[in-house]
């Protein structure tokens, strides 16, 4: 298999590193700026023979070279400076995400669509516009990497491992999102039995302000080594028809009472893309939760067509 990603900066290139040295599939890397997209391609084909595979990986700046991909992958577009929200990132990122959507399916028509680019619901509703497809073949990565920071949190709280940590994080990608703290176990052990009300709001605050704490820190743009991998849990489980039920920014149908919106809830990903969306018994807070992130959501895309 094939897997196309658009934007080869700091997400895309060390997705380009995980997805080809966990030997998932071949990577064509696409950017832009001349060259850069091709160091970077032959840089990573030369650590094949230390990493032991036999994964091919192209770097370009021409979209034919795309063309029959299984999974496009879209992280072209600016990350956020300090101070600055994702929505600041909107219309330049809305012209850079919609163009590259239309490229890529215009050479991979049978592709699977994963939008990394912030803000993320909105340009994931935005290149399910551009592109016309399904809803099951277009989807946003934001819940899997929220879920991992509130894991990460819990886990460096209590001392354990974090691979221990199950917990979901449900709406939209930002300061609105929805951590289900109820849901959160350590090996089946609800959070609530381990952890005080305020310690776990206290971590709950911390995801939300998540990917600014690292934007606040570095200075020089965002996060990137567990964005990618998030992604790249997301690419194995459609690749290899997993099944994993991860949070997924989805186009929904009148699921958790919403239509025509994009927002993150648990979706059972396999090798069609999106195989269902469950519904979860929210409890009324979270579900209030749920519908104010996605409102904010629908503003913002309006915003991005004025
Ligand atoms: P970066 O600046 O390192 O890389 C972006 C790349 O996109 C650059 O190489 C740039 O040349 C390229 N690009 C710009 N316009 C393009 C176009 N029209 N066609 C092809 N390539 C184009 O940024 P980074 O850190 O890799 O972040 C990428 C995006 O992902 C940002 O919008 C960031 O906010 C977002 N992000 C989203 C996360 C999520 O959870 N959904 C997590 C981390 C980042």
């Amino acid at each position: 298999p094939r897997v196309t990603i658009v934007g080869a900066g700091r997400v895309g290139s060390t997705l380009a590193q995980r997805v080809a040295e966990k030997n998932l599939a071949d990577v064509v890397l696409l950017d832009i700026i001349a060259g850069m997209p091709q160091g970077l391609a032959l840089d990573l084909m030369e650590a094949r023979g230390i990493e032991i595979h036999n994964r091919q990986i192209i770097g370009t700046n021409n979209y034919a070279d795309t063309s029959g991909s299984q999974i496009v992958v879209i992280t072209a577009g600016l990350p956020r400076k300090p101070g600055m929200s994702r929505d600041d990132l909107l219309k330049t990122n809305a012209k850079i995400v919609v163009e590259a959507a239309k490229n890529a399916i215009a050479h991979s028509p049978n592709a699977i669509f994963i939008v990394v680019t912030n803000p993320l619901d909105v340009m994931t509703y935005l290149a399910w516009q551009a592109t016309g497809l399904p809803r099951d073949r277009i989807m946003g990565m934001a819940g899997v990497l929220d879920s991992a920071r509130f894991e990460t949190f819990i886990a460096l709280e209590l001392g354990v491992l974090p691979a221990d940590v199950k917990a979901m994080v449900l709406g939209s990608h930002g300061d609105l999102m929805v951590p289900l703290s109820r849901y959160a176990t350590v090996n089946g052990i609800p959070i609530t039995e381990l952890l005080d009300v305020a310690t776990i709001e206290r971590l709950v605050e911390r995801t939300r302000n998540g990917g600014a704490e690292i934007v606040e820190l570095m200075q020089t743009g965002g996060a990137f080594f567990a964005p990618a991998s998030a992604t790249s849990v997301m690419v194995e489980s459609i690749l290899l028809n997993q099944s994993r039920l991860l949070p997924v920014a989805a186009y929904l149908e009148g699921e958790y009472g919403l239509k025509d919106v994009v927002i993150g809830v648990p979706c059972r990903l396999g090798c069609s893309g999106i195989e269902s969306v469950l519904e979860l018994n929210l409890s009324d807070r979270e579900r209030e939760g749920l519908h104010i992130s996605a409102e904010s959501v629908r503003k913002s895309i309006e915003r991005s067509q004025e």
